[in-house]
């Protein structure tokens, strides 16, 4: 049976508040303090040089970005000094805590390096296993020697071995959320971080970020499609969701962490469900609110609310798998435009 739209419950602020309140005055913190609350993990790198040697291009771009330029301004900042001060961190750059989301390590003569900060395998997934595999054509001299059926293999192995494309939007935006919801309550409360970006999918991967140079030999850096960008909305705010909903799942006092991930997850709800009311022939989309409906946004409620952002998320790949955006028009007046895009795209002619 489809669950409908209409019966959600829409939770307003404020008996999420005092949802909260309640629960928080009644269960003290239980659960233990998690640092392991990121979901990507930082294996050790080959690095953008590697990719540079074909991808001059993406990587002319990505070097106009912030994710580039956090590696040597990131440290020296005040603010920096003041997070790592409180949390007792002498060296940002050997800091486990720090190293996930800001930087990428490198094996360089037997000993683990930090060399760069965001880059491309943070987004693409650790290259050491795809790398030979994915730019060579079944072993045929180039790409038109190739049939359809190797490449299909080809790509089908690079996935297995770790590489996230971006015909997999899901694996893509979980990335971004990953680090960008700042999911770690440690790093929040004490530490005094950023809790996280007012990060959106299409505003900011269209800006700064956009590299799609490649199939088109680099004539231009093109803006992703109509259809692609509907997509991109509904899908980054079910990574959001579910990103969120982990986020409050592993928060054990009712503090600034805990509060703003409730904020984030009660404010993607609502955007979720007005996406939702525009399209009712979706069914994947009232099933997503109502699965973030099932747990309560507040303490303790490990098993509940990871139980939400499973269903949340495995809906959410079904959306991405059976949808071009073709059908999704109803909620172009809810997509941001271009004056919302974060940073200037570089064009790279
Ligand atoms: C030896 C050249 C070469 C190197 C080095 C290389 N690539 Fe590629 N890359 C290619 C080629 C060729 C394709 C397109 C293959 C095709 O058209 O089927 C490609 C495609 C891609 C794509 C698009 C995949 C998609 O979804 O269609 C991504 C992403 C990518 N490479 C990332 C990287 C990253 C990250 C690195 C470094 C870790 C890297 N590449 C290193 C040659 C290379
Ligand atoms: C879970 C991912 C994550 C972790 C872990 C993390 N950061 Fe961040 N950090 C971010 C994101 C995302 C931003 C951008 C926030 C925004 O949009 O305002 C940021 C921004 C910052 C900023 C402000 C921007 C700047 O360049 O001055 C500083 C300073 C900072 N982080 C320091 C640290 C330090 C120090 C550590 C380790 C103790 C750390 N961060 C760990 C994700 C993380
Ligand atoms: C912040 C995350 C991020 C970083 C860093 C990043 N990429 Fe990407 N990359 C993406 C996303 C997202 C897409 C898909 C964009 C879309 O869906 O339209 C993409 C697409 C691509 C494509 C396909 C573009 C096309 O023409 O269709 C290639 C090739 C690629 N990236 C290579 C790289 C290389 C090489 C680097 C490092 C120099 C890099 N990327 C850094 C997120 C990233
Ligand atoms: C490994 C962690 C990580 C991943 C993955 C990641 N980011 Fe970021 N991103 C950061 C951090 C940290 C900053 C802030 C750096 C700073 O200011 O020093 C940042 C900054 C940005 C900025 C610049 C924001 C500004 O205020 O200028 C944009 C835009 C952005 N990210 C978009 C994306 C997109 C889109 C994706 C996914 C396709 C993504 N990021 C993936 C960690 C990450």
């Amino acid at each position: 049976m489809r669950p409908s739209v209409k019966k959600t419950p829409s939770l307003d602020r404020f008996r999420l508040y005092i949802a909260g309140v309640l629960a928080l005055a009644v269960l003290a913190a239980l659960v233990a303090p998690n640092d392991e609350a990121r979901s990507i993990e930082k294996a050790v790198a080959v690095g953008a040089n590697a990719c540079a040697e074909c991808h001059t291009k993406e990587t002319a771009i990505w070097k106009n970005t912030r994710h580039y330029q956090t590696f040597s301004d990131m440290p020296r900042s005040k603010e920096a000094r003041r997070i790592a001060g409180k949390l007792g961190i002498k060296r940002i750059k050997a800091a486990p805590l720090c190293l996930g989301c800001h930087f990428t390590s490198q094996k360089k003569r037997s000993r683990t390096r930090v060399t760069a900060g965001i880059s491309c395998e943070s987004c693409h997934g650790v290259a050491q296993n795809w790398i030979k595999l994915h730019s060579e054509f079944s072993g045929k001299p180039n790409k038109k020697a190739e049939t359809a059926a190797e490449a299909a293999q080809r790509w089908k192995q690079s996935v297995a071995h770790g590489m996230i494309r971006k015909d997999d939007m899901y694996g893509v935006a979980k990335n971004c959320y990953g680090c960008h919801v700042v999911p770690n309550e440690k790093l929040v409360n004490v530490g005094g971080h950023p809790a996280g970006s007012p990060f959106e999918l299409v505003s900011w991967s269209q800006g700064q970020v956009r590299h799609n140079v490649w199939y088109n030999n680099g004539k231009q850096n093109a803006l992703a499609g109509t259809k692609r960008r509907r997509l991109m909305y509904l899908v980054g705010l079910t990574v959001e969701l579910e990103t969120a909903l982990r986020a409050i799942a592993v928060a054990t006092k009712f503090e600034d962490y805990a509060i703003r991930m409730a904020h984030r997850a009660d404010k993607a709800r609502k955007a979720m469900l007005a996406a939702a009311k525009r399209l009712p022939d979706i069914p994947e989309l009232g099933s997503i609110v109502e699965h973030a409906h099932a747990a309560g946004l507040k303490l303790n409620n490990k098993k509940a609310l990871m139980a939400a952002a499973d269903k949340v998320a495995a809906t959410g790949k079904v959306l991405a798998a059976r949808h071009d955006g073709g059908k999704l028009a109803a909620i172009d007046p809810l997509i941001p435009g271009k004056s919302k895009y974060v940073g200037e795209p570089s064009d790279s002619n």
